[in-house]
């Protein structure tokens, strides 16, 4: 990046604070001056709050897209022939769907270059979950990430320096000063990371529910919308599933809870719920790939790469190649070894009705799964395994969940802080199906 234009930084904060509207030029010379340290920190919390307050146009939104992803290098992968799709989850407690898919898609021949991101609020993160895999890196040069795709169609890394520094500039700053829930923003700086990835197309997960960054299905709606025409307007394929997240998703959440659960479901072990989503996703991916012509066509090759074991392979050769142990993933049992463990058991008899999804996840954040500032060091040991979900009946003494972590220090603290999530009652009703609808092209399949 270089030529930062002189621009009168004053001016375009007095515009934003008048309800004014600002140009392509001049958000790109804005975005390019904050980038370059040109542009302190003070001025551009002042531009994000009068944004926040005051709203963008979708030019604006546009613009912004636009110069954070050209603030740091834009891979071009057409030399790698075969479509690249990715997906992109909002995140939800007890979300693993990533390292099924990412596998699953390269060995039905789709290639999947994916740049993941660290946990986020109460919610996990793939890289931390990835990293939990003994020997497992997510850092690679840009150069490897090309080969690894090229000879194996799939790869899973970290945000490198080169992609979108703006995003990881303005996150930060947006994350200190009340300025994170706008969708505008939001949507900036999920897409462009994304589009600085080279794909062609991408799937887009995006979840409402006290589990979700986004509780309200409104607001989820509105999310999956933005993201899925912005895509549009920068050439990328994009589609969205809107599920619900309200109630974590499969038994296992946190680190290594979450790899041990994913290998379970590439082996076709995998509990409904996960494997519907995983499914779901799978054959959006497969369809935008061009390897399926329809989401039957998409939906059958997917259950077949899991039932014939493809799609397991595919997994052993991405861990090896990123540096993680077989031993590991083969034998889990022997990893969970090593944890630290405390029950949760039923006060009662009667019917599990709700499980709360935010609960849980705070929980495991707390417990050292995720992180509560930047700096923390997450334990690739530490989560919560469901033995129960909503629906189920149990008795007084029942366990009905796994604390664990590496070790004792905090387990009988959150022993406390989970037991509220188990909600009891006399009726419960079981949504049929966690995926309430699909948008694309502009409009909603169940609106
Ligand atoms: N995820 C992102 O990458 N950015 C946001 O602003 C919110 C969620």
């Amino acid at each position: 990046m270089s030529g930062f234009k002189e621009i009168n930084v004053i001016d375009l904060i007095l515009r934003k604070r008048n309800k004014g509207v600002l140009s392509r030029d001049e958000i790109a010379s804005f975005i390019q001056g904050y980038t370059l340290g040109q542009i302190p920190d003070y001025q551009v919390s002042a531009w994000l709050m009068a944004s926040f307050l005051n709203g963008m146009s979708e030019d604006e939104m546009v613009a912004l897209t636009d110069s954070m992803m050209n603030s740091g290098q834009v891979l071009d992968l057409s030399d790698i022939p075969g479509r690249k799709v990715d997906k992109h989850s909002t995140g939800g407690v007890g979300d693993k769907t990533s390292i099924i898919l990412a596998p699953l898609v390269a060995s039905c021949g789709v290639l999947v270059p994916m740049i993941s991101g660290r946990g986020l609020g109460h919610t996990g993160g793939t890289l931390d979950k990835l990293e939990s895999i003994p020997g497992f890196s997510t850092q690679m040069s840009i150069q490897d990430y090309r080969s690894q795709l090229k000879d194996i169609g799939v790869v899973m890394i970290g945000q490198t320096d080169e992609i979108a520094p703006a995003d990881k500039k303005l996150y930060a700053l947006r994350d200190v000063t009340g300025t994170v829930e706008f969708i505008p923003f939001i949507a900036a700086s999920i897409l462009s990371k994304k589009l600085a990835e080279g794909i062609n197309a991408l799937v887009l997960d995006v979840k409402f529910g006290s589990g979700a960054f986004m509780s309200d299905e409104q607001d989820a709606r509105k999310l999956a919308e933005t993201l899925t025409n912005l895509g549009e307007r920068f050439g990328t394929d994009t589609v969205a599933l809107l599920t619900d997240m309200d109630q974590p998703l499969g038994f296992g959440v946190g680190n290594w809870p979450e790899i041990a659960e994913s290998i379970a479901c590439l082996q076709g072990n995998g509990p409904e719920d996960v494997m519907e989503i995983t499914f779901a996703l799978a054959s959006e991916m497969l369809m935008a790939g061009g390897v399926a012509q329809s989401f039957d066509e998409g939906l059958f090759l997917a259950e077949q790469a899991i039932e014939t074991g493809r799609a397991w392979e595919k997994f052993e050769q991405l861990v090896v190649r990123q540096g993680g142990t077989l031993e590991s993933i083969r034998n889990p049992q022997e990893r969970d070894k090593d944890r630290k463990e405390a029950f949760i058991l039923a006060p009662a008899d009667g019917m599990v009705t709700r499980i709360g999804a935010k609960i849980v996840g705070r929980a495991a954040v707390g417990l050292g799964a995720g992180r509560m500032k930047k700096e923390d060091t997450v334990d690739p040991l530490a989560g919560i395994t469901l033995f129960v979900s909503a629906g189920d009946t149990v008795s007084k003494g029942d366990p009905l969940a796994r604390i664990q972590a590496s070790n004792k220090d905090r387990l009988e603290a959150t022993r406390a802080l989970v037991l509220p999530a188990f909600e009891f009652g006399e009726e419960c009703e079981i949504p049929f199906s966690r995926i309430k609808d699909r948008y694309s092209d502009g409009s909603w399949l169940n609106p």
